[in-house]
């Protein structure tokens, strides 16, 4: 049985006073079914680590360098996310592939660093609006499996996000089967090359509010959800672990 993950990213947001959040969040559901991750900016990694040290939440960055160390101003090595406190890190996010240059190469080395470091990384993967309009969909996340998820990755130490570009923050979703036919396809193109691809999660992304969570979570293959705007207040994302938890 894959173990449901409810997963906030809080992108560019959030600053000291936004703690808060995570202490109502941990007092809302002090014990869920599912495991609760936040990655907030790494700024506050480690001040909420360490307060939901013994809770619910677990931590995690948005970004890891390949390498453990070096001269790579305002870069951050997966073994210092790993001694802040961080327990995952998401990796190839498209808001990083399209702002930074990210390659599926970048991505991959990347994970390998995560996963040599401790880390859980949590891989992301998704189509533009162009492509899916081009019925290039499972091309493209295809040829972003093969290069962004290392050989080393397990169940134990890999999570697969499925993030439509078109889908994030706009406010649209997939319809339920264009979920599932691109989730059954991720499980597929996995179990060519994991002997436990059946116990990697597939985390959904893009546009999950506590009004759509339920049905995106009955849908097959959805493991969970990688949540931004709404993992940002505590009753939003409550309402979605609820949904997780129901599911
Ligand atoms: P939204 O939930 O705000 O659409 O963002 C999704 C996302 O990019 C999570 O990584």
């Amino acid at each position: 049985m894959r173990r449901k993950l409810a997963a906030g990213n809080w992108k560019m947001n959030g600053t000291g006073a936004s703690l808060a959040e995570i202490e109502a969040l941990a007092e809302a559901h002090p014990t869920p079914r599912s495991e609760v991750l936040i990655c907030p900016p790494a700024t506050l990694i480690a001040q909420m680590a360490w307060e939901a040290k013994g809770g619910p939440v677990m931590v995690g960055g948005q970004d890891c360098h390949a390498k453990a160390s070096g001269a790579h101003t305002g870069d951050i090595a997966a073994g210092m996310l790993k001694d802040a406190g961080a327990s995952h890190v998401i990796l190839g996010h498209s808001e990083r592939r399209a702002d930074h240059g990210e390659t599926d190469a970048d991505v991959r080395a990347k994970s390998e660093a995560a996963i040599g470091a401790g880390l859980i990384a949590v891989i992301c993967v998704g189509e533009t609006e162009a492509q899916r309009d081009e019925g290039d969909t499972l091309k493209v996340i295809g040829t972003q499996l093969a290069g962004s998820v290392p050989d080393a990755a397990t169940a134990a130490n890999t999570v697969i996000a499925y993030e439509p570009v078109w889908a994030i923050g706009t406010g649209r979703t997939p319809t339920l089967d264009q979920i599932a036919e691109v989730h059954d396809f991720i499980r597929a193109e996995l179990a060519k090359r994991f002997a436990d691809a059946d116990g990697i999660r597939l985390l959904y992304g893009g546009s999950v509010k506590p009004s759509n969570a339920a049905e995106i979570f009955a849908t097959s293959n959805v493991d969970g959800a990688l949540v931004g705007g709404a993992s940002l207040k505590a009753a939003d994302f409550g309402a979605i672990i609820a949904a997780l938890d129901a599911a």
